[in-house]
């Protein structure tokens, strides 16, 4: 099966980290059809095209898309943030951001299921929530700071019951999917969330209860953002599956990458009911731009989710198994010790690992089809 996949390559190490997930993609034996799509800051730079609707539509066609890092230092700060990054988001309803976090000798292997189109995010798109946003509120006579006066802005933090119910939804669906938790084979879904203080929390964690009693088999818990960010350090191999809101997901999958190597691992698919974005979760690094230095395992744990997901939803039994053979490809590559950027404290090049995990991908390929 041909698979028809956007290719954002975007800015500074963006397009040196697509091209490793590529030859990967080619390696497993998965059939692409690619379209390129020329932006990010440097377009933006050039004539001013952050992400016209026309391309959005074509977009709708597409079967997945795929991003390197978009971002350069000229660019105002929120400017691709919102009208490149945010906007896709939105427009194509990828309403989950998926974070899985593993470590092949710590016992490490959760999921992180980030809200993605509500929260602290929806009022940057959501015309009138902007207008509240960008206007001088403290001006407004209709508004009440109760105390605060002078210049006030003010982000609302929309979070519904229907953005919940799907996304917690989704989480229970993993969890039931995975082998449960490496500290004790349960299956378990995590709400983190701040209930005890926001509203828009406590409504989270009343659907998150609701939802659960669907799902008898799943063990089911809750955390408040604060301590889970110290529970998730101390003992990450207690989680399997958690679900989070928008913001506090950003937050806490950073910190999280901490625990399987840094940004150079952190993967991540931004995935609606129709359509998938998956980026490595780094950004542009411009210093490191065209050096090849840089670790292509993240944007390679984001094709694993790709074709993962591409696997399931269009029943493509040989995605599938790709998406598995380059999940051990990578495992063992980590294992062997051998074949590490700087950042894991190797010393090979970008396309030295593309490389290696490319001899691997070919030699696991040739044992699961023989
Ligand atoms: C991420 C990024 C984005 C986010 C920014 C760049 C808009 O930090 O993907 O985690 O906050 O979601
Ligand atoms: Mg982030």
């Amino acid at each position: 099966m041909t698979h028809r996949i956007g290719i954002i390559g975007g800015d500074g190490i963006g397009p040196d980290v697509i091209a490793e997930g590529l030859k990967v993609i080619g390696a497993a034996g998965v059939e692409l059809e690619t379209v390129g799509y020329d932006l990010g800051g440097a377009r933006y730079g050039r004539d001013g095209t952050v992400l016209p609707d026309e391309t959005i539509e074509e977009w709708r066609s597409l079967d997945a898309l795929y991003l390197g890092a978009v971002g350069t230092p000229e660019v105002p700060p929120g400017v691709i943030e919102r009208g490149l990054l945010l906007k896709m988001r939105f427009a194509l309803d990828l309403y989950v951001n998926l974070r899985p976090f593993a470590h092949p000798t710590d016992g490490i292997d959760f999921r992180v299921v980030r809200e993605n189109t509500e929260g602290l995010y929806h009022s940057l798109l959501r015309r009138s929530a902007n207008r509240l946003m960008n206007g001088r509120v403290s001006e407004d006579p209709e508004m009440d700071f109760d105390g605060i006066s002078g210049e006030v802005a003010w982000d609302p933090r929309p979070i519904s019951r229907a953005g919940s119910e799907r996304l917690v939804r989704l989480g229970f669906d993993y969890a039931q999917r995975r082998n449960g938790a490496p500290k004790d084979g349960i299956s378990r879904v995590t709400c983190v969330d701040k209930s005890n203080v926001t509203r828009g929390c406590q409504l989270f964690r009343k659907v998150f209860n609701e939802i659960s009693e669907e799902f008898p088999d799943i063990a089911n818990e809750a955390a408040f953002i604060d301590a889970f960010t110290m529970w998730m350090i101390r003992n990450p191999e207690w989680f399997d599956v958690i679900v989070t809101t928008n913001m506090f997901g950003d937050i806490a999958t950073d910190l999280g990458s901490v625990l399987q190597g840094g940004m150079g691992m952190a993967a991540s698919g931004n995935i609606g009911d129709e359509h998938g974005l998956f980026e490595p979760v780094h950004g542009s690094s411009p210093k490191h731009a065209g050096k090849g230095i840089v670790n292509p395992i993240a944007t390679l744990n984001s094709v694993q989710l790709m074709l993962e997901w591409l696997g399931m939803k269009r029943d493509d039994d040989d995605a599938l198994a790709a998406s598995d053979i380059i999940e051990r490809a990578i495992t063992d590559q980590l294992l062997s010790g051998d074949d590490l950027t700087y950042d894991l404290g190797g010393t090979a090049s970008t396309s030295d690992v593309g490389d290696s995990i490319v001899g691997r991908v070919r030699a696991l390929l040739a044992e699961h089809y023989s």
